[in-house]
């Protein structure tokens, strides 16, 4: 019982060190169920490499299912690893999944963690509009759902959103554009691309919709000019946030705007793996025969991207920093555990198609070539030696 305390006084002043600087306003509540029977939870990672093992069966102050899209990108892994400390840390058992970018595996891994006992579901979801017959069950048991950085759509089964300002990520990369390129005080004309996320994760449309809120003025009034014509949502949108689909796109788009010499000026990318892709395609396609090298934004300040960042290959990133916002989960599920209300600061931006979910926002910033030692490095995130 001392050694719970402790963690739990240990675990609210890290909450209380990492969270300093957001806001606090208290919530709707909701109790969690109690431990459901025990199940064998193996199925859901026969053949499937990106798969932790599930933990033992619930004890202690409870247990906390993660469920995370994969371990493919960066950011999820520092997302989860953060958590699962966290949660810990606070007298959890947890439960921390991935699934390889795959749907079935994610929905049946959250089958287990509903029938092995876990009494609080956090997701990360991979495709927002898939779960919501799996949620049906962690309804029907009580168990409270926390959407993780991606909200989960047409699902009454959520309770809480955490995440960070999307639309604020989107209006940090236009109006990077905007100041780099001086569009406030009417220079141009200047050719832009543009390229976002998946379509299935409504993340994307806050994204873009943030930056072209910021842009579109631009373009329609001349300055800014997008020589491929591709604007629209569903056009610049990236499939699973692909690298490899991003700079496909981005080969045709070159090939077939710029091959003769006309020069690029920037590129909206909504975040890194698609600004990778980008960059791979300019590589390839564009150095040889132009002397500029386009303002590219990104989102996620990715060890590969920040590379590209101080080599001068890509102009920003938006810094997420992924500790809030596991700080901020894990005070969500211990005022869950506790009965209480848990922290959200927006109730009226982020409706999933049943109603409004109350959302704790947390605020991105962007990281450029003068402010990313600042940022990343002292404030611990990264060693100067990874960026090396
Ligand atoms: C996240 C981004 C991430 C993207 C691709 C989005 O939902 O908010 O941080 O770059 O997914 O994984």
């Amino acid at each position: 019982m001392k050694k719970k305390l402790f963690s739990l006084l240990l675990a609210a002043s890290m909450l209380t060190t990492v969270l300093a600087g957001c806001g606090n306003t208290a919530g709707g509540g909701n109790t969690p169920a109690s431990p459901a029977a025990s199940n064998n939870t193996a199925d859901a990672d026969a053949g499937n490499t990106d798969v932790d093992t599930p933990a033992p069966a619930a004890q202690g102050a409870g247990r906390v299912g993660v469920a995370m899209p994969t371990k493919d990108l960066q950011r999820w892994n520092q997302d989860g690893d953060n958590m699962k400390k966290l949660l810990e840390e606070a007298g959890y058992e947890v439960d921390l999944q991935y699934a390889s970018n795959d749907i079935a595996t994610q929905v049946s891994q959250i089958e287990n963690m509903i029938s092995s006992g876990c009494q609080v579901l956090v997701i990360a979801a991979i495709e927002g509009d898939s779960l919501g017959t799996v949620l049906e069950q962690a309804k029907e048991n009580n168990i409270p759902v926390i959407a993780y950085d991606r909200l989960i759509m047409n699902s009454d089964a959520v309770t809480y959103y955490a995440t960070f300002d999307n639309y604020m990520v989107g209006t940090k990369q236009g109006q990077y554009i905007e100041q780099q390129l001086n569009l406030a005080n009417g220079d141009g004309p200047f050719n832009i691309e543009l390229i976002t996320g998946d379509p299935g994760d409504n993340n994307a449309r806050f994204f873009f919709g943030g930056a072209m809120d910021v842009l579109q003025p631009y373009i329609d009034n001349g300055q800014l000019v997008v020589k491929s014509g591709q604007t629209d949502f569903a056009t610049v949108a990236t499939q699973g946030w692909s690298t490899e689909n991003a700079q496909n796109r981005f080969d045709a788009i070159i090939s077939a705007n710029y091959a003769d010499g006309t020069q690029l000026d920037a590129v909206l990318a909504s975040n890194d793996s698609t600004a990778m892709g980008v960059t791979n395609s300019l590589e390839a396609n564009y150095v040889a025969n132009h002397d500029n090298w386009p303002i590219i934004t990104g989102q996620d300040c990715d060890i590969a991207n920040v590379k590209n960042m101080i080599a001068g290959k890509q102009a920003m990133s938006i810094f997420k920093d992924t500790r809030t916002l596991a700080a901020k989960t894990v005070e969500m599920v211990d005022a869950i555990m506790n009965g209480s209300e848990a922290p959200v600061n927006d109730k009226e931006t982020y409706d999933n198609g049943t109603g409004i979910i109350p959302s704790y926002l947390c605020e991105p910033v962007f990281a450029d070539i003068n402010n990313y030692e600042e940022l990343l490095i002292e404030s611990g995130y990264y060693t100067a030696d990874q960026l090396k």
